[in-house]
């Protein structure tokens, strides 16, 4: 039996072991998707752990994405966002992906969304940080916007083609914008945004990373203004289908996995 899991402190909630145990059910591999909850400052241990006792892979979040870059051999991508959330233990050593930024690109993708042109990005902490350079991957001009415009800057400098600005400037940003991502905390109370309903318009994309709500403040206005949306949901999703796929090295039954996913949420 191969056996897959998550750490993270806390784990409780996590959405990950139906979404994944679905996705061996269909394929009828002899899987299993457990959770650990190591103290916070073992997580670079836990990665010795998971290896000594020949786990298969693991997904990491909160407090542990930084922090196990240094047990782990990080793909390029991985290395420059500086987090890590997937750990693959198949090889000689156990190489760190980071499939949040991959999963931002597939989320859009599956709804037809153009990868191309200019993409403003909203928020630059660590989901910021991984759909920046994930969209800058793909050839887009990015503009970070963030509440802490030094933070936009910092980031910006990092990130290939990639301009900082704060919040305030958003409705300039957004005005040419082909896509839109929120990636800031704003939108899980009720009725806020990070985004003024008027600067959004019918020729943008709007990815928002919040997932719950599922229809956010940020996304009614999006369909209000006749842009195409994509909840947070879809990018949860397809950060689990990369994993998925990079572990099994089948094509993850997406259909089944989302099913199971919004059924839990
Ligand atoms: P995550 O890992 O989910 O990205 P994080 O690293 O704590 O979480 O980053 C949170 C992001 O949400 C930051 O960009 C933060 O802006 P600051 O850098 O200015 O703190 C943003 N954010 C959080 N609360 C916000 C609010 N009330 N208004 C605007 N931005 C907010």
């Amino acid at each position: 039996m191969d056996v897959y899991g998550l750490i993270g402190n806390p784990v409780g909630h996590s959405l990950s072991p139906p979404m994944h145990e679905a996705g061996y059910e269909t394929l009828g591999l002899d899987a299993r998707y457990v959770t650990f909850e190591p103290a916070a400052d073992a997580g670079a241990e836990a990665i010795e752990a998971a290896e000594t006792l020949g786990i298969d892979g693991l997904n990491v979040t909160i407090p542990f994405k930084q922090d196990v870059l240094d047990a782990v051999d990080p793909a390029p991508l991985a290395e420059r966002i500086g987090a890590v959330n997937t750990v693959d233990f198949s090889g000689d050593t156990p190489t760190g992906y980071n499939t949040d930024a991959v999963g931002a690109v597939r989320a859009l993708a599956h709804h037809d969304v153009s990868l191309s042109g200019t993409a403003v990005v909203v928020g630059a902490g660590g989901a910021g940080r991984a759909v920046a350079f994930g969209l800058a991957d793909e050839g887009l001009s990015v503009r970070v916007a963030n509440r802490t415009e030094s933070k936009a800057d910092a980031l910006a400098d990092e990130v290939p083609a990639a301009t900082g600005h704060g919040l305030d400037s958003l409705p300039d940003l957004l005005a040419d914008a082909d896509i839109l991502v929120n990636c800031t905390s704003v939108g899980m109370e009720e009725d806020e945004t990070p985004v003024p309903a008027d600067a959004l318009h019918s020729d943008i994309a709007v990815l928002d990373a919040v997932y719950t709500p599922i229809e956010t403040r940020l996304l009614q206005d999006a369909a209000a203004a006749g842009a195409t949306t994509v909840d947070g949901a879809w990018m949860l999703l397809y950060q689990g289908v990369e994993a998925f796929e990079r572990w099994t090295g089948e094509d993850a039954p997406v259909d089944r996995m989302n099913d199971q996913l919004r059924e839990h949420l």
